[in-house]
C-alpha cells in the first residue's frame, strides 16, 4: 500500500450487531470502506486486506467461532485466510466463491489500491441453514453484483446481511461483470423474504431496510424501461449512453479505468432479455 494513504478502522455497536468499518484515504475520510459484522460468534465478511493488522487484533479480542463470507470481493474476502489462520475457525460460502477463492484471481490497480489482494484460501461450502447461538443463518444465493453473490437473512431478528446487494437506491454505475437482469431476479426473491434491518456491507439501514430494497429494485426497473424505450425507438448503445450520461460517475470511471462506469449499466440494461423487467 503507498505510504501516503492512511488506513482507517473503527468498530461501532448496531444493538447486538458488532461492526468493523474498514478502509483507507488521502485526508480526511476513507475513500470508500467496508463494513464486516459479527453477532452470535458469526463473522460475516472479512474486511479489506490493508487493514488486517488492526482486523486481526479486532477478531482476537471479540473471538468468532465461524465466517461467513458474502463474495469473492476483495473488500469482502480480504482477511478470510488470515483470520481462519490465526483463529482456527471455519469459513463458510458458496460453492462458486470456494471454487473463485481456491487459486489466485487477477485484480487491477485500482483494487490493488482500495483494498488489496486476497489469497487463496480453502473455504468449506455452506449449509442450508447455519444455527449458533439465538442465531440462524440463511443463505440465499444473489447473483448479478457477481455471479457467485450470496446473503444471509438471520431469520429470527428479521436482520438480512445483504454482502452488496443494496450499495444504494440509486446506483450510478456498474462493474464490467455486473449483470442487470440476475440483480433484478436477485432483488425480487430477497423482498419476499421477512426482515427490516439491512447489513449492507457499505451502508448499514438499522429501519426500512425491505423498503430501500424495494426501491432500488423501482430504481433499476424504471431505467431498464427508459433504457428498452430508448433501443425500441431505433437508438444504438452508444446514442445511449450519451444521451443519457450525467457524468456523475467521472470520478470512480477514472479511478478504477472504466471497469466501473454508467456506461456498463446501460450496457447490461441494453443488452437485457425484456422479459426480465
Ligand atoms: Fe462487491
Amino acid at each position: 500500500m503507498p505510504p501516503i494513504l492512511k488506513k482507517h478502522f473503527h468498530k461501532k455497536q448496531f444493538g447486538d450487531v458488532l461492526g468493523y468499518n474498514s478502509g483507507i484515504g488521502l485526508i480526511g475520510p476513507p475513500l470508500m470502506t467496508a463494513w464486516c459484522y459479527l453477532i452470535d460468534g458469526v463473522l460475516i465478511d472479512s474486511g479489506i486486506r490493508h487493514l488486517r493488522s488492526a482486523i486481526l487484533e479486532a477478531v482476537r479480542e471479540d473471538k468468532p467461532d465461524a465466517m461467513l463470507i458474502t463474495h469473492h470481493h476483495e473488500d469482502h474476502s480480504g482477511n478470510v485466510g488470515a483470520i481462519r489462520n490465526a483463529l482456527g475457525i471455519p469459513a463458510f460460502a458458496h460453492p462458486l466463491t470456494v471454487d473463485k477463492m481456491r487459486a489466485p484471481f487477477k485484480i487491477r490497480p485500482y483494487q490493488h489500491l482500495m483494498w488489496g489482494q486476497t489469497e487463496p484460501v480453502a473455504l468449506a461450502v455452506h449449509a442450508s441453514v447455519h444455527e449458533f447461538g439465538k442465531s440462524r443463518f440463511r443463505p440465499i444465493h444473489t447473483p448479478g453484483h457477481s455471479q457467485d453473490h450470496t446473503v444471509y437473512l438471520e431469520e429470527n431478528r428479521g436482520y438480512l446481511f445483504s454482502g452488496d446487494l443494496f450499495l444504494g437506491e440509486r446506483i450510478k454505475f456498474f462493474r464490467a461483470d455486473e449483470t442487470m437482469g440476475d440483480q433484478l431476479a436477485s432483488l425480487k426473491s430477497v423482498l419476499r423474504l421477512d426482515f427490516d434491518v439491512l447489513f449492507c456491507a457499505h451502508r448499514p439501514l438499522m429501519q426500512n431496510g425491505k423498503q430501500a430494497l424495494r426501491n432500488k429494485l423501482d430504481f433499476l426497473e424504471n431505467f431498464c424501461g427508459t433504457i428498452q424505450g430508448l433501443k425500441d425507438q431505433g437508438m444504438s448503445l452508444k446514442a445511449v449512453v450519451r444521451h443519457l450520461d450525467r457524468h456523475e460517475d467521472r470520478l470512480v470511471k477514472w479511478l478504477t479505468l472504466k471497469n466501473a462506469c454508467f456506461a456498463n449499466m446501460v450496457r447490461s440494461a441494453y443488452t437485457m432479455e425484456q422479459r426480465a423487467i
